[in-house]
C-alpha cells in the first residue's frame, strides 16, 4: 500500500511519524473523507474547498498549493489502482515541543491514503435504527478538525446499543450526527439545520438539497427539535460513507411504517444518478 506523505508516494513501511506530531499532542489539524466511484473522486472539489476553509479557519498554513495536493492525490489513486473506496487525507499543524501556541518552526504534516470500502448497500436499502444524544461538542463543529471525542463517544454508545447512527441535539434542537448530517420530510419537504457553526457543512447534504430542488421538493434548512424528529413522516442521514441512508427508528419510536419512505427512495434514486 501506498501513502502520500508530505509531497511523495511512498510505501506505507516508509511513514514515520514524529511523537511530537501536534495531530498527535493536540488533535491539531484538519481531514477530509472522499469517496470515489469507478476510480473517480466524487466531488473532488468541494471537498478541496472545505479542506481550504477548515485549514484557514484553524490558521493553519497549507504546505502546498491546492492544484498540488489534487495532482498528488490523482496520482494516489492510480497507483493503488482501487475502484471503489474512500481517500482518507489530513494536515497536521506539525511537529514541535508539546506547548499550546503555535509552534514557530513546524512544518506541516500531509498524509493521505485509500482503502477500498463497498458502498453500504443492505443499509441505503433497509435503512437502520438511530439512538438520539446531547451534543457536547465545541462550537465550531463546522470546521473538519481532527479533534473527534465526543463524535467517537456517541458513536461507540450508538453501536453498543445495535443502532446505526446517533442523532445529536442541543437543548432538544436537531444539529446532526457522529459522522453524518440528518434530514427529515414532513408534508412533502424536507428540513435540516441550517449550515452554520453547529454542524458540519456536508458535502452529500448540499448535493440532497439540489437533488431535492431540482425533484421540486421543498427544502427548509431550519432547526427542528427532537420532538419534530419523532413525528417526522421521514427520517434519513447523508454523508460521504453513509450515502443516503434511511432512518427507520429513532429510540424506541418508528419513523413512518417502518420502511425507508418515498421521498427518501427518490433522493437515493437522484443521488444514484450523480454517482454513476
Ligand atoms: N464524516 N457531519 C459530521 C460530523 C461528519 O463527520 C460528516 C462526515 C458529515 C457528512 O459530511 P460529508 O457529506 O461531507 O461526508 C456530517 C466523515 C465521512 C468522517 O469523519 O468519516
Amino acid at each position: 500500500m501506498f501513502v502520500l506523505w508530505h509531497d511523495q508516494l511512498v510505501r506505507e513501511e516508509e511513514v514515520s511519524i514524529s511523537y511530537k506530531d501536534r495531530g498527535y499532542y493536540f488533535g491539531d489539524g484538519v481531514y477530509e473523507v472522499f469517496r470515489f466511484y469507478a476510480g473517480r473522486l466524487y466531488e473532488q472539489q468541494s471537498h478541496l474547498n472545505r479542506l481550504v476553509r477548515s485549514a484557514s479557519q484553524i490558521r493553519l498554513q497549507l504546505p502546498y498549493s491546492i492544484q498540488h495536493i489534487e495532482h498528488n492525490i490523482e496520482k494516489l489513486l492510480v497507483q493503488e489502482e482501487i475502484i471503489e473506496g474512500t481517500l482518507y487525507l489530513q494536515i497536521t499543524r506539525g511537529a514541535a515541543s508539546r506547548s499550546h501556541t503555535f509552534p514557530e518552526q513546524a512544518e506541516p504534516v500531509l498524509m493521505a491514503y485509500c482503502s477500498e470500502v463497498k458502498r453500504p448497500l443492505v443499509m441505503i436499502r433497509e435503512g437502520i435504527s438511530t439512538i438520539t444524544l446531547p451534543d457536547i461538542r465545541w462550537h465550531r463543529c463546522d470546521i473538519k478538525s481532527l479533534n473527534l471525542l465526543p463524535n467517537i463517544m456517541a458513536k461507540q454508545q450508538a453501536e453498543e446499543q445495535s443502532a446505526g447512527e446517533v442523532i445529536l441535539h442541543r437543548d432538544g434542537i436537531v444539529t446532526e450526527c457522529s459522522a453524518s448530517n440528518v434530514m427529515i420530510v414532513k408534508e412533502g419537504a424536507l428540513y435540516t439545520h441550517p449550515a452554520n457553526h453547529l454542524i458540519l457543512h456536508g458535502i452529500t447534504r448540499m448535493v440532497t438539497l439540489r437533488l431535492a430542488a431540482q425533484l421540486g421538493l421543498g427544502c427548509h434548512e431550519e432547526a427542528f427539535s427532537v420532538d419534530m424528529l419523532l413525528l417526522a413522516d421521514e427520517v434519513f442521514i447523508t454523508g460521504t460513507t453513509m450515502e443516503i441512508t434511511p432512518v427507520i427508528q429513532v429510540d424506541q419510536t418508528v419513523i413512518g411504517d417502518g420502511a425507508p419512505g418515498p421521498v427518501t427512495r427518490s433522493l437515493q434514486a437522484a443521488f444514484e444518478e450523480t454517482i454513476g
